[in-house]
């Protein structure tokens, strides 16, 4: 949507009709410093001083302490967890600019067929559902009522979820859904029903008991299906659909997004969600017999930012929750780890213990990282010297992940405790990991162009990249002016930039100075994609402390180059030029810093 001429028009109406400045102030204190603002930063916490800028000039806004940035759009994104058309759409109605259909006719009319066919399938969804549902009460079928009654399942339980029962026929749900009018063709693209080699079509869910899965909205988008004999896969689920996508979806979410919780209890199940939900627990969610995806992450961000984690208690139960957590974290949740210690799942347990027992459970969890960290700690003996040393590594690596500060430090202590070492010492520990996880992160963006990747290697070569990385920063933020940019447009060109966001940026600063027109931030930042929004803003921020711009541009501008010449130093060396190297070795010695 964002090629459209006509939009990026309307996009641009709405950054000019919201002033940033005017915006940014309602949820924090700005205060003027010199041509822009400094403020703490209202989208993170834990910040002792202000690390976030706005400039009313560029109408941008960076804060070096979590790395966002942009324009109000990329703010309101980050303020109110929107996406970048839900920003867009939220700022224009304040504005009052009038949204326009960025599509041409012929998007508009895919769009609307798609539209139809996901209602449609929605309603067959539905219809099918009803189905099932009413086989359970069906004659000749009491075996899967009296199931459900054995694993402890009410009638409104069973009612709420709209469990059902797939009858063990070939085609019972296909002979009643074509009675409603759909065609196997439609049941073949929903995947409730399948084609034999010879053509003819059968039902997908046999004799099994159905659970619907629903999108928040509430529409049916998919089953599971329990076996109710056991000479087969125990689960069978629908295939993925134009409507069913399994790492977007959780199961018991359009209940539990209405819970009063404030938390959600994530586990593996169908049956582990519908008994919590039967015993009081209405914030219980199952991830669809996959792994737990960012995306499920953030559809729970959505609506809470803590999460239980109650997975099984065998091995891939623990690995999965491992996995679950780290995933958690990543999105802000703040994740607790509970453990059901005699073997059961929660279903099994809240059966046999009750609702009362599982509550002590789950206001007892322990939190991710303390669950990670007694994993470790069963693995070695710190009565044994080396064995201790091992594992303060060991814990190290887990704490350098940990951004709260006060989080971090109450586990150093913790540790300390534990292993009768300093908690300074450890803190250093944690710090070392932290640094070399930053520059490895450094290292990762830099790889991202094979030149300067390939160049060297050692440790003298990461600090040179690092520098080498600045000045580009720095050297692209200087060029924005005009006369800066006349400076060196003659020693300079977009290729000197090694870094690929950085040579995107140049070329697109030298093309406006090329034709005459001043650069406008936020249209720059526009031709990037939204995540990189952040280092776009970093890049262009009035932050850089120069007082003049001209003289400020030797440093990185001799680093750029000199490095340009040690490349082509080594080209030449790989190639045996000897007379040309005479030449380049003269310069550099020249240049030397
Ligand atoms: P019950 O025996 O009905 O209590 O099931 P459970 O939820 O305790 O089963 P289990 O712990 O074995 O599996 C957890 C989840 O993984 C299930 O709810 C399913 O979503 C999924 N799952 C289990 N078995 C299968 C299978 O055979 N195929 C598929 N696709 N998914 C499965
Ligand atoms: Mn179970």
């Amino acid at each position: 949507m964002k090629e459209s001429v006509d939009f990026q028009d309307f996009v641009d109406e709405v950054i000019a009709k919201n002033d940033i400045v005017d915006l940014i102030s309602r949820y924090t204190t700005l205060k003027r410093v010199g041509n822009r603002y400094q403020a703490l930063c209202p989208l993170h916490n834990d910040q002792k001083t202000p690390s976030f800028s706005v400039s009313p000039d560029k109408q941008l806004f960076h804060c070096f302490g979590c790395g966002a940035g942009g324009t109000v759009i990329h703010f309101v994104m980050a303020k109110e967890n929107l996406d970048f058309m839900e920003a867009v759409k939220l700022l224009a109605e304040k504005a009052g600019v009038p949204i326009p259909d960025p599509r041409s006719q012929g998007e508009r009319d895919r769009s609307a067929a798609i539209h139809n066919k996901k209602k449609r399938m929605y309603e067959m969804n539905s219809e099918a559902a009803r189905f099932f549902f009413s086989c359970l009460t069906a004659k000749g079928n009491e075996k899967a009522l009296e199931y459900l009654r054995g694993r402890g399942l009410s009638n409104s339980t069973i009612k709420s979820f709209g469990i059902g029962y797939a009858p063990d026929k070939w085609s019972a749900l296909i002979d009643f859904m074509k009675s409603k009018g759909y065609t196997l063709e439609e049941l073949l693209e929903g995947g409730l029903a399948k084609k034999r080699d010879g053509g003819t079509y059968y039902d997908v869910f046999r004799d099994r008991i159905m659970f619907p899965i629903l999108d928040v909205r509430g529409n049916v988008i998919a089953f599971g299906g329990r076996t109710l004999n056991d000479n087969q896969a125990k689960y069978l689920n629908s295939p993925e659909t134009l409507v069913y996508k399994k790492k977007d979806n959780l199961f018991g979410m359009n209940i539990a997004k209405n819970s009063k919780a404030g938390q959600f209890l994530l586990m593996e199940g169908y049956m582990d969600v519908v008994s919590l939900h039967q015993n009081g627990f209405d914030n219980a969610v199952a991830s669809l017999g996959t792994a737990f995806t960012p995306q499920q992450a953030a559809v729970l961000k959505r609506y809470a930012d803590k999460a239980v984690l109650c997975y099984d208690a065998d091995e891939a139960g623990q690995k999965a929750a491992d996995r679950a957590g780290t995933i958690l974290r990543e999105a802000d949740i703040k994740t607790r780890v509970l453990t059901i210690t005699d073997g059961k799942d929660p279903d099994e347990y809240i059966n046999a213990k009750g609702g009362e027992m599982f509550k002590l459970l789950v206001d007892n969890a322990e939190s991710f990282i303390e669950y990670k960290l007694g994993k470790i700690e069963k693995q070695y003996n710190l009565e044994d010297t080396v064995e201790k040393i091992e594992f303060i590594e060991q814990i190290a690596k887990i704490l350098a992940n940990i951004k709260n500060q006060v989080e971090r430090e109450v586990y150093i202590k913790n540790t300390a405790r534990k292993t009768d070492i300093s908690p300074e010492s450890i803190a250093a520990q944690v710090q070392n990991v932290i640094l070399k996880n930053k520059k490895a992160n450094i290292r990762k963006d830099i790889s991202s162009d094979r030149r300067t990747y390939e160049a060297r290697t050692g440790g003298r070569d990461d600090l040179e990249k690092m520098r080498l990385y600045n000045a580009e920063k720095l050297m692209l933020n200087l060029i924005c002016e005009k006369d800066v940019f006349q400076n060196v447009v003659k020693t300079l060109t977009p290729q000197d930039f090694t870094e690929g966001l950085h040579r995107r940026l140049a070329e697109i600063i030298f093309k406006s100075h090329t034709e005459n027109r001043k650069i406008n931030p936020m249209l720059v930042i526009s031709e990037f994609p939204e995540e990189d929004a952040g280092r776009i803003s970093e890049i262009l921020s009035d932050d850089k402390n120069v007082d003049n711009k001209k003289e400020a541009i030797a440093l990185p501008l001799k680093i750029i180059k000199s490095y340009r010449l040690k490349q082509e130093e080594k080209t030449l060396t790989d190639h045996g030029d000897t007379q040309k190297l005479q030449e380049i070795m003269n310069k550099l010695k020249k240049d030397k810093m």
